[in-house]
């Protein structure tokens, strides 16, 4: 495997693998790598002749000091996981090298950032979108991968395409879970075990939740997934909103042809985030 760390390296090699006539598959990182990561890596390696993966701590999505300072990092680890796993070029740059150029853009994602994320952490999709851009206009990759989880990130890095008219394909990933039901998340680290083991319950309730739907209506559903986060002291409950899964809207009827909740929670100092898809 190939480690890139500067910007003019990465065009350089990223325009002889057009010039070979082969595609390029991008998994943008911020390193911390588990499970759901190789699921994106392995789809990515079936889709494309080359694939990057970017690792970077992003600081202008941070809108937390102290997220940023514990937010898990292990280059070394990371390199070793992505080697093994057949990745063909690892972009690990530092920040003087990403933002050497003053990270001074301004996206308008307009409602989509109105809501859930991007209420609760001012800021954050501007810091994501000014990455996402930087890396797609560096890679001109054909194909980027990134896990639902994540959703209002994923709705709103389709709009910065749209909106920038970018050529690279979005691929939109499942959740992928720990056996017992956690959505991996690089922040699953810093739970302590004890923690840990209560952490499958935020997907337990949103499972549960969704048995509902041909009984109970969507506020409905609501004030139980609300009351059920009540019940287990541990949990802080952020924000849990069902939301049409292309505006990302709260709906309240069953029209919208998408319906997905989205929870953020806070357990043990740790936020956590999930979905659960409704229709
Ligand atoms: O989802 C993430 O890990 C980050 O937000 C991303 C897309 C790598 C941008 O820093």
């Amino acid at each position: 495997m190939l480690e890139i760390k500067t910007i003019n390296e990465l065009i350089a090699f990223c325009e002889n693998v057009k010039k070979e006539g082969k595609t390029k598959g991008l998994l943008p990182t911020m390193g911390a790598l588990h499970e759901g990561h190789l699921s994106l890596l392995q789809r990515a390696k079936t889709e494309n002749d080359v694939v990057i993966c970017s690792i970077f701590v992003n600081p202008v999505q941070f809108n937390n000091r102290e997220d940023l300072e514990k937010y898990p990092r292990d280059l070394e680890k990371d390199l070793h996981i992505l080697e093994e796993n057949g990745c063909d070029v690892a972009f690990t740059p530092s920040e003087e090298e990403v933002y050497a150029i003053e990270p001074a853009e301004k996206y308008d994602f307009g409602k989509l950032e109105q809501v859930m994320e991007g209420v609760a952490r001012p800021g954050h999709f501007n810091g994501v979108a000014t990455i996402v851009k930087r890396l797609f206009d560096w890679t001109q990759a054909d194909r980027a991968y990134f896990g639902e989880k994540d959703y209002q990130q994923v709705i709103i890095i389709k709009d910065l395409v749209r909106q920038f008219a970018i050529p690279t394909k979005i691929v939109v990933c499942p959740v992928f879970r720990d056996a017992d039901g956690l959505a991996t998340s690089s922040r699953n680290q810093r739970l302590s075990a004890e923690k840990r083991s209560i952490a499958p319950k935020i997907h337990q309730i949103l499972l549960k939740s969704a048995s509902f739907t041909d009984t109970l209506s969507l506020s409905q559903i609501k004030n139980f997934v609300i009351n059920e986060f009540k019940m287990y002291k541990d949990f802080e409950l952020e924000y849990f909103e069902i939301v049409d899964d292309q505006s990302l809207q709260p709906v309240l009827n069953k029209d919208s042809n998408g319906i997905v909740g989205c929870v953020a929670v806070w357990l043990d100092g740790v936020r956590l985030i999930d979905i659960q898809r409704y229709y």
